[in-house]
């Protein structure tokens, strides 16, 4: 059964940058696009290396890997390196406290 957990406090991810949490056993990235948080396994899915060491372009996270890159807004993947999309984390924001679905 899924349950929110606290993972962060909002200004803890200024506008346009990305954080890893530890919550649990997971390793979340989390993206701020224009003051909109998005979270993701930090774990690319072409290859499955860290996400964390790759470059967000406005809304387009580039692997610094093998250069895939991905919509953070959709998680889809947007170029040839591979067709599978980021595993995405549903969030909820409330007061100032940012909490995870796990
Ligand atoms: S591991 Fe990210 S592009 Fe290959």
């Amino acid at each position: 059964m899924s349950k929110y957990v606290k993972m962060a406090e909002t200004h803890e991810i200024p506008k346009n940058k990305m954080k890893v949490f530890k919550v649990e056993d997971h390793e979340i990235l989390v993206v701020n696009v224009e003051g909109e948080l998005y979270a993701f396994e930090n774990r690319c899915p072409h290859m499955g290396y860290p996400l964390y060491f790759g470059r967000l372009e406005g809304k387009v996270l580039t692997c610094g890997f093998h250069y895939a890159k991905f919509d953070v807004t959709s998680g889809k993947s947007l170029g040839s390196v591979t067709d599978k999309p980021l595993k995405k984390f549903k969030i909820k924001i409330q007061n100032s406290l940012v909490q995870v679905e796990l």
